[in-house]
């Protein structure tokens, strides 16, 4: 039985079995389809609430998280705030390490869900809205130094694998069981890389012929070989420029797209007005290269993207105008 036919003992249970929908109207004009998973109606407003609840049950299940022990994590505000979300109801103080460079909405939502944030200044230059790979290894350095004094268990989304088992696991094959298993590509901005490699690895197992393209920024492609020429862009949540991301498999990658800032904020404007679809940056990025590949390579074939996270949480930005 999925959630929507019984009733749940907590917002945990409410995680994931988000809907599928075919992106009718921005694909009017184009031969083939898009099916974009709704993430942000995930409890925490996006698919990191995925990840945060594998996390956590994994190193509940042996024995690494201990009951009442403090969870860290870095985060760019969606992974803390599942964390917020699952560490709060299963009784684990949780301190979230986030880059002044994230929108502030994250921050205050997190404290709302009972969580400590802590903000690490970004490196001199950076803009804030655009947070670069220097400016996420000072929230990494940060997030270390309290995991070591509070003894804390670091969710590592970069490294641990229920980031990659909450998409191989639920992300990944509920969109299979949407579309009949009808879809032939799929496409992902990538930040850790845990979405990508768990979809592509369920998609793969299926049906190896399904295409798997990895979304970068441009100006910081740096897993298609590029060097990181721009690499303060707007896409909030990943692009990070960082070639080691140990959750990839090389042999799931079929190929890499950019998208550029504008390509991203005009097409998260669009879902909003032609589809109803209120989402962010990130999900604007993945549903831009879906459509590059609608006009190119992919013509007439059905290609998969993950909308990740809701407009609510980018209010203080200029992608609403
Ligand atoms: C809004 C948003 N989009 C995309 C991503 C990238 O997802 P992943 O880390 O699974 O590659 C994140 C990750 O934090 C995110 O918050």
């Amino acid at each position: 039985m999925n959630r929507q036919e019984r009733l749940c003992k907590s917002a945990i249970e409410t995680i994931g079995d988000t809907p599928l929908v075919e992106l009718a109207r921005l694909t009017a004009r184009l031969d083939g389809r898009i099916l974009a998973k709704l993430e942000y109606l995930n409890p925490g407003y996006s698919k990191k609430d995925r990840i945060a609840r594998q996390i956590i049950e994994d190193a509940e299940a042996d024995g690494r998280l201990k009951p009442g022990q403090t969870v860290v994590e870095l985060t760019s505000g969606n992974t803390g705030t599942g964390l917020s979300i699952v560490c709060g109801i299963k009784g684990y103080p949780f301190v979230a390490v986030m880059s002044r460079g994230n929108s502030m909405e994250r921050a205050r939502m997190m404290r709302a869900l009972g969580a400590e944030v802590v903000l690490v200044e970004q490196l001199p230059g950076s803009k804030p809205g655009q947070v670069s790979g220097g400016d996420l290894e000072l929230v990494e350095q940060e997030t270390r130094r309290i995991a070591a004094q509070r003894q804390a268990f670091r969710a590592d989304q970069f490294h641990l694998s229920g980031n990659f088992r909450a998409h191989y696991l639920h992300t990944g094959p509920e969109i299979l069981r949407q579309s009949g298993g009808g879809i032939e590509a799929f496409c992902d901005f990538v930040g850790t890389g845990g979405s990508f490699a768990g979809c592509a690895a369920a998609f793969k197992e299926f049906n190896p012929s399904i295409a798997c393209y990895i979304v970068e920024p441009e100006g910081a492609a740096v897993l298609a070989g590029e060097p990181a020429s721009a690499p303060n862009h707007r896409i909030q949540g990943g692009g990070y420029a960082m070639t080691d991301l140990p959750l990839l498999r090389p042999e799931h990658i079929d190929g890499y797209l950019k998208v550029a800032d504008g390509a991203a904020i005009q097409m998260a404007r669009r879902l909003a007005r032609e589809e109803g679809i209120f989402a962010g940056f990130s999900s604007g990025a993945n549903v831009a290269a879906a459509i590059h590949l609608l006009q190119t390579s992919l013509r007439g074939k059905t290609v998969a993207v993950l909308l990740c996270d809701s407009g609510l949480k980018y209010l203080s930005t200029d992608l609403w105008e």
